[in-house]
């Protein structure tokens, strides 16, 4: 099963991503965990990549389209994958399109986690990162068991540099201008699938659950 989330930033496709991951046993891969990580490590991807992203722009599409296609290509990708944060812009849609086609395959789902703007700067000044395994809590609707610990490895937890107020309103209007086209593209292609992404988490993974099946 081959997946992709789109949803406006903070509409809780991370979180959704990981429990589909769990529940069908397929890798979840992450653009924005894969940029923050080569932040961590220093890499000359992460110091081009966290430019951009503490901006809250997007990441040219030349440095993303490549390190997607080569990821979905591994062995672990065979029996599917679910893609989180990728495609963001059309021309990558089309760059994600023509590698598929090349190898016979194509999408299954497009879930478009539907929630608007007026929630998003509240859930995203609220949500939390683990700084050793990337656990995402959120302070009211996904609290810790100790407050800024980590309940899975015990590391601390901080603010994402680009949860700043002003930061997630340009992420916003970057998504409004950007992705948001990516709705169309996909119901177009028949495979786009909506859910409300304001209920609360279990009701929104129960709603994708019974759009993917089983
Ligand atoms: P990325 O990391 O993908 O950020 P984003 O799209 O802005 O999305 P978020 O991760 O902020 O939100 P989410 O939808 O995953 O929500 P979450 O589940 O955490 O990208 C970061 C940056 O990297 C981009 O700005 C860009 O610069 C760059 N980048 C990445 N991919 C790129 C690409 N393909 N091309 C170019 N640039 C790229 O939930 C949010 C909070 O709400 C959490 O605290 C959570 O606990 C809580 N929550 C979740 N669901 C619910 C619910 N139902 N009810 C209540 N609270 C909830
Ligand atoms: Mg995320
Ligand atoms: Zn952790």
């Amino acid at each position: 099963m081959k997946i992709i989330m789109l949803g406006a930033p903070g509409a809780g496709k991370g979180t959704q991503a990981k429990k589909i991951a769990e529940k069908y046993q397929i890798p979840h891969i992450s653009t924005g965990d894969i940029f923050r990580a080569n932040i961590k490590d220093g890499t000359e991807l992460g110091k081009k990549a966290k430019t951009y992203m503490d901006q809250g722009l997007l990441v040219p599409d030349e440095l993303v389209c490549d390190l997607v296609v080569d990821r979905v290509k591994q062995d672990d990708c065979r029996n599917g994958y679910i893609l989180d944060g990728f495609p963001r812009t059309i021309p990558q849609a089309e760059s994600l399109d023509a590698a598929l086609g090349q190898m016979g395959e194509s999408l299954d789902f497009a879930i478009n986690v539907d929630v608007p703007d007026e929630h998003i700067v509240n859930r995203m000044s609220g949500r939390r990162a683990c700084v050793g395994c990337g656990a995402t809590y959120h302070t009211v609707y996904a609290p810790t068991k100790k407050e800024g610990v980590c309940d899975v490895c015990g590391a601390e937890l901080i603010l994402r540099d680009d949860d700043k107020p002003e930061t997630v309103q340009k992420r916003l209007s970057v998504y409004h201008d950007q992705t948001q086209p990516l709705i169309d593209y996909y119901r177009g292609k028949g495979i786009l699938k909506d859910v409300d992404g304001t209920k609360d988490m279990d009701v929104v993974f129960q709603a994708i659950t019974d759009i993917l099946g089983a």
